[in-house]
């Protein structure tokens, strides 16, 4: 089983991950958490170049290759290999986040993002993709006060810094997504409180999971 966890910027997606896992485990499964960009060493690195914001002149169309790269490494290294042995792979970010912020914020044509994923990921699509829902005012606030309170690294925020209008649009972006593959996706509702989401997360995937 595949299964990815998106959202915007502050929507409690690496907190809400961990719950999941712990959930998963205690029924037995064997879970693998992983992200992107990162979840390999190649793709730390990677991650390292995309999330810098010093990088902030960065072109729309190297930043979706080293996405794509970086997502090249961790089919192969990690989500493949997992599924294989019969894991379920609990992806922090995937392939819907490309869509979104490159495609939908950035500009750069869909078509081009797909055809780009069929070519070289043979079109690997979660299973289900849990989508944490809330006002990009909200999100980024939480966001920038984990970046002061030092819970969230400073070295990663090239795009915390981008406009409000841009997050505006990932979020319409990831709800259209959404609205078009009702089947996979769920959406949750990420202003409520932790433990709130948390048991908003487990109920909508019981039916399925278990
Ligand atoms: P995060 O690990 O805190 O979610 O940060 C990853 C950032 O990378 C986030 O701002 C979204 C962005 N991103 C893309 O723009 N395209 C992608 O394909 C992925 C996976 C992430």
């Amino acid at each position: 089983m595949f299964i990815t966890l998106e959202g915007i910027e502050g929507s409690g997606k690496t907190t809400q991950i961990k719950h999941l896992s712990e959930f998963l485990q205690s029924k037995g499964q064997n879970c693998v958490i992983t992200r992107e960009p990162g979840g390999t060493r190649t793709g730390e690195k990677i991650r390292a170049i995309l999330l810098d914001p010093e990088n902030k002149n960065m072109d729309s169309l190297t930043e979706l290759l080293l996405y794509m790269a970086d997502r090249s490494q961790h089919i192969k290294k990690v989500i493949y290999p997992s599924l294989s042995s019969g894991k379920t792979v609990l992806c922090d970010r995937y392939y819907d986040a490309t869509v979104v912020y490159q495609g939908f914020a950035r500009g750069l044509d869909t078509g081009l993002i797909n055809r780009l994923h069929e070519l070289v990921f043979e079109d690997l699509k979660p299973d289900i993709t849990i989508l944490l829902d809330l006002p990009p005012e909200t999100g980024l606030m939480r966001a920038w006060k984990q970046i002061e309170n030092g819970s969230r690294t400073a070295l990663e925020t090239r795009f915390e810094k981008e406009t409000l209008s841009f997050h505006k649009k990932v979020r319409a972006g990831y709800l259209e997504l959404a609205r078009k593959a009702p089947l996979r996706f769920r959406i949750i509702d990420a202003s409520n409180d932790e433990n709130q989401v948390k048991s908003d997360i487990i109920k909508t995937l019981s039916a399925r999971l278990i």
